[in-house]
């Protein structure tokens, strides 16, 4: 899969080529691509941001910079989906990850500031991603969540059988998976549940079940 994130810090994203799972795909299953707005903006000394039409403060991402970027990247033929990372998006749930999985292309558009000339969302995205039901000062982060979250369902991304009966998985039902223990059985009075010290396969497949929340 390629994913492509279109930001203003192309750097910050440095430190999540280096981890695992990202970077055990990187190269194989993922080309993960990072572009600035400002080496793409036909703006001078880099501009990619105006004050908002009506006054108030803040200040607002160009539609002119990012449609710029889009195609001299991507010419006439850009991926199928080129997601916007706004509050104001429908969101993120691990079924839309599953989903977006399956692109074999997409990009990712984040903001900063005000955030984004609304003809940005509604012309040159073809959806809206928001993380959660708050607000943050920028799109990276958002577009880190959805990077690291589509790259660890990638083929090879994580060791086998890890992947599988995890929290809102198909194998849970959709619910949160069971909790874990391990080494020691005991601590400060804090017990492991005996059933996962028995060795019975059988017994400890039937509690985790049942602990599936
Ligand atoms: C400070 S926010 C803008 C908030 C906007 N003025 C509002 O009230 O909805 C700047 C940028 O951060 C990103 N952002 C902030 N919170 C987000 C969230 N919950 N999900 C996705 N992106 C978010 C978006 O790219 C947004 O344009």
């Amino acid at each position: 899969m390629q994913l492509d994130v279109f930001t203003l810090v192309p750097h910050a994203f440095a430190w999540m080529t280096e981890q695992r799972p990202i970077a055990t795909v990187l190269g194989s299953e993922l080309d993960l691509r990072l572009y600035s707005f400002r080496d793409h903006t036909p703006l001078r000394s880099g501009q990619v941001d105006d004050e908002p039409y009506g006054g108030g403060a803040g200040m607002v991402l160009r539609v002119d910079v990012v449609a710029a970027a889009l195609d001299q990247v991507y010419g006439d033929t850009p991926p199928r989906r080129v997601i916007a990372l706004t509050p104001q998006g429908r969101s993120l749930t691990q079924d839309i990850v599953e989903e977006l999985v399956e692109e074999p292309h997409i990009a990712l558009l984040t903001s900063r500031f005000e955030g984004f000339d609304e003809r940005i969302v509604r012309n040159l995205a073809t959806d809206a991603i928001s993380i959660g039901p708050y607000v943050l000062s920028n799109g990276d982060l958002p577009a880190m969540v959805l990077v690291d979250a589509i790259a660890r369902r990638l083929p090879g991304a994580l060791s086998e059988g890890s992947g599988e009966f995890e929290s809102f998985s198909k194998e849970l039902d959709g619910g949160l998976e069971y909790p874990h223990y391990t080494r020691p059985a005991e601590f400060r009075g804090w017990h492991v549940p005996d059933v996962l010290l028995s060795g019975d396969h059988a017994r400890i497949e039937r509690w985790r079940k049942e602990h599936v929340r």
